[in-house]
């Protein structure tokens, strides 16, 4: 034997020299759930240690992030079921608590890269991302919705737009309302390839946004689909979607790995809830060790492809990184 590839495995220093891929802070962006009020703090029973917070508690959040490297952070709103209704009018409402916690982050955190949602499910009363006329989930009717939403999170300071619907045309309809009213510069990172996943039922259990009937897949994508992923990535592109997302990450790591070969924009890949509670509740029980579970985890999306991490784990994971 000539060859011998386990001399390359032979201590931890050659080890890290021969190491093809490095998880840092950089890589991540942190979700955060907002709830309204002050001093709050309550928890998610499908996601532990993750909590409701309100903005006093999100900014401590976000301090204590920064402390640990972490640059990126993206802001879901908890919307109490007394203002949502069928036009999500509280998602452009001058002066709504989560329009104001945008205003406020960026004025505590003016450096940091705040990412927003732009979709109706937190604010409608029916639970669905579009608009629901007669039991159909209406795909243009939506749009205007959209753009008024856009341009709302744009004014209170947001810095990357996340259409997370899949609607048809939304990148190119809020990239042209954006550019009119003077938001040239905010960017869009497009869930270009977001699937109809069972592993987003802790986020809905979180935002309590669940769909008050049927399921979300005459929007969201098939999960065993993989070329119809690249069809959605051309349509962002052109449309002019500066980053490409793949939701969930961990079933699907072929799509970014698809993506990240067949595009040219900066990948990102959205480790959901479910895949978080999936990790959480089997260490809880014993059967793995969270810490390495989790840089295993994250390594494996960055491997396949993705430059831009989006996980509940950001926190934690920075702070393995700084101790390791
Ligand atoms: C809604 C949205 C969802 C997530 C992010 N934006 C849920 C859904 O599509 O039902 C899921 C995130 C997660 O599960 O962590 N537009």
């Amino acid at each position: 034997m000539n060859i011998r590839p386990r001399r390359n495995r032979k201590s931890q220093a050659i080890r890290d020299m021969v190491q093809e891929t490095w998880l840092t802070p950089n890589d991540m962006l942190y979700p955060l759930f907002l709830t309204e009020g002050s001093n709050q703090k309550t928890a998610i029973q499908s996601m532990p240690d993750i909590y409701r917070l309100s903005l006093d508690n999100i900014l401590f959040e976000i301090e204590s992030s920064l402390n640990l490297g972490l640059k990126a952070f993206a802001l879901f709103p908890v919307v109490s079921e007394s203002k949502k209704d069928k036009y999500a009018t509280e998602s452009y409402r001058e002066g709504s608590f989560y329009l104001e916690a945008i205003y406020k982050i960026k004025q505590s955190f003016p450096d940091i890269a705040l990412m927003t949602d732009v979709a109706m499910d937190p604010y409608s009363s029916d639970g669905h991302d579009g608009l629901v006329v007669e039991g159909q989930i209406l795909n243009d009717e939506t749009l205007p919705i959209l753009s008024k939403m856009a341009v709302a999170q744009a004014q209170a300071g947001a810095d990357i737009l996340g259409p997370s619907d899949m609607m048809d045309g939304r990148v190119g309809y809020i990239r042209n309302v954006l550019d009119k009213s003077g938001y040239s510069q905010v960017s869009i990172m497009s869930y270009t390839a977001k699937y109809a996943s069972s592993f987003y039922g802790p986020f809905r259990e979180a935002l309590d946004s669940a769909p008050k009937m049927g399921d979300k897949k005459t929007y969201q994508m098939n999960p065993a689909n993989k070329r119809e992923a690249l069809l959605e990535a051309e349509l962002d592109a052109q449309e002019g979607a500066d980053m490409l997302m793949v939701k969930p990450a961990l079933a699907y790591l072929d799509i970014i790995h698809v993506l990240k070969e067949n595009t040219h924009l900066p990948i990102a890949a959205y480790n959901v809830s479910g895949e978080y509670a999936m990790i959480k509740f089997a260490a809880q029980a014993g059967c793995l060790n969270e810490k390495n579970a989790v840089l295993e985890m994250l390594a494996s999306i960055k491997r396949a492809g993705a430059d831009i991490i989006l996980t509940y784990f950001a926190k934690t994971a920075a702070s393995y990184l700084k101790n390791l």
